[in-house]
């Protein structure tokens, strides 16, 4: 199949695709959807919102088309939508995608690792942010242990599937939790990323003083490791790694308070009702679940991707401040699935 790759106003290539295929959640983590403000009543998506995964599956299409090669599926808990491997297995078929994965909290992995395995995903970076369960239950927000993760990733590797973790780092919440996460990591071969906590959305009350640099957390693990600067593996990847010299396995840091890496950014993403989303930090999305609904054609719905990612020229964290971080419009984490 010809690819056309497009590029956007600052010449950025479009190469990944994130899809959120639901917005709820069954954890309420204090960084993301904080329990008291996603409450009961908390009004979710109705299903007639959500795109299909026969519509999911149609622009993925289009998306690879025009140059995206990895797909990544997302949430609120993307495991919380019904029989998602089917929809793994319809992305499986796409020609010219490369790779599909899953950022999950890790909770409902025993149950379908294998089945998602077996559709064609190759790999899930699980959510992971302490190892005493006392602290894990305080930021998820439900009380929830650390078992039901580890029993999640330990699934994951049985089945075969790639696995690294994601521990988001806040100022005196879990940064207690860097070394020993780091020492349980390496011993299990897991790639860890420590990312930055960042000002997503306008619920979780984002100061810059929460920020714990990658700087910081490097000069943390120097005390304990001899580590080596790898090269990035492809071009936009997010993380910066770095490898323990006694072993094969990875470190990594997700800095995009601290440096931004906005300029090799490839990212479109599309939540779980159709818009689409040029930025983690847009206010507001382009609607094209509508248009499609409406009975656009292939060609107009690839006319529409074009227009929307040609004109794309984000680069919020590039410009963050502590202004823009309160007074900005942004959509919810949850919403739009990281
Ligand atoms: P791989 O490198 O393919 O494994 O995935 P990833 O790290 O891009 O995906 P993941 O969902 O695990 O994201 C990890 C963290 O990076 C999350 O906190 C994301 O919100 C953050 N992140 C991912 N993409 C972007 C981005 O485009 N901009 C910013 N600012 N943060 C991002
Ligand atoms: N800052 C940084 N990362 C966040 N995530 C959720 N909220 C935030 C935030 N405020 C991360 C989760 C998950 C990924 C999808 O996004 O830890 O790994
Ligand atoms: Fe759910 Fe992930 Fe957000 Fe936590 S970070 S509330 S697990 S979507
Ligand atoms: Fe890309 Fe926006 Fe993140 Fe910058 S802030 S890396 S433009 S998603």
């Amino acid at each position: 199949m010809e690819k056309t790759i497009i590029k956007d106003k600052l010449n950025r290539p479009l190469r990944d695709l994130r899809i959120s295929v639901i917005d709820r959640c069954n954890f309420r983590c204090q960084y993301c959807m904080p329990a008291d403000q996603f409450g009961d009543d908390f009004e979710f998506l109705p299903k007639s919102a959500l795109l299909t995964y026969e519509e999911i599956e149609r622009l993925a299409k289009i998306f690879v088309h025009l140059g995206v090669e990895k797909i990544r599926l997302t949430g609120g808990e993307p495991l919380l939508r019904r029989d998602l491997p089917l929809l793994v297995e319809k992305l499986s078929h796409i020609e010219g995608l490369q790779d599909i994965a899953l950022t999950t909290n890790g909770v409902l992995l025993p149950k379908v690792a294998s089945k998602l395995k077996s559709a064609g995903l190759k790999r899930v970076n699980v959510s992971l942010d302490t190892l005493n369960d006392e602290l894990f239950g305080e930021i998820n927000g439900r009380g929830v242990g650390t078992k039901p993760v580890l029993e999640g990733i330990e699934a994951a590797k049985e089945a075969g599937l790639g696995v690294k973790i994601n521990m988001v780092v806040k100022k005196g919440l879990n940064d207690s939790e860097i070394i020993p996460m780091a020492d349980f990591c390496k011993k299990n071969g897991l790639e860890l990323r420590f990312i930055e906590y960042m000002d997503v959305g306008s619920s979780n009350g984002w100061k810059m003083d929460d920020v714990i640099s990658k700087k910081e957390i490097y000069q943390m693990l120097k005390e304990h490791y001899q580590l080596e600067s790898r090269d990035p593996a492809y071009y936009g990847e997010v993380a910066k790694l770095y490898h323990y010299n006694d072993t094969d396995v990875n470190v990594g840091f997700i800095s995009s308070v601290s440096e931004s890496f906005c300029s090799s950014c490839t990212r479109s993403r599309l939540s779980a009702n159709g818009q689409i989303f040029t930025c983690l930090f847009n206010g507001n999305g382009h609607d094209i679940r509508n248009f499609m609904r409406n009975g656009a054609t292939d060609e107009e719905l690839r006319d529409r991707i074009t227009s929307i990612w040609s004109g794309r020229n984000d680069r919020y964290s590039d410009e963050r401040t502590e202004e823009t971080a309160k007074t900005r419009k942004k959509i919810e984490m949850s919403y739009i699935g990281g």
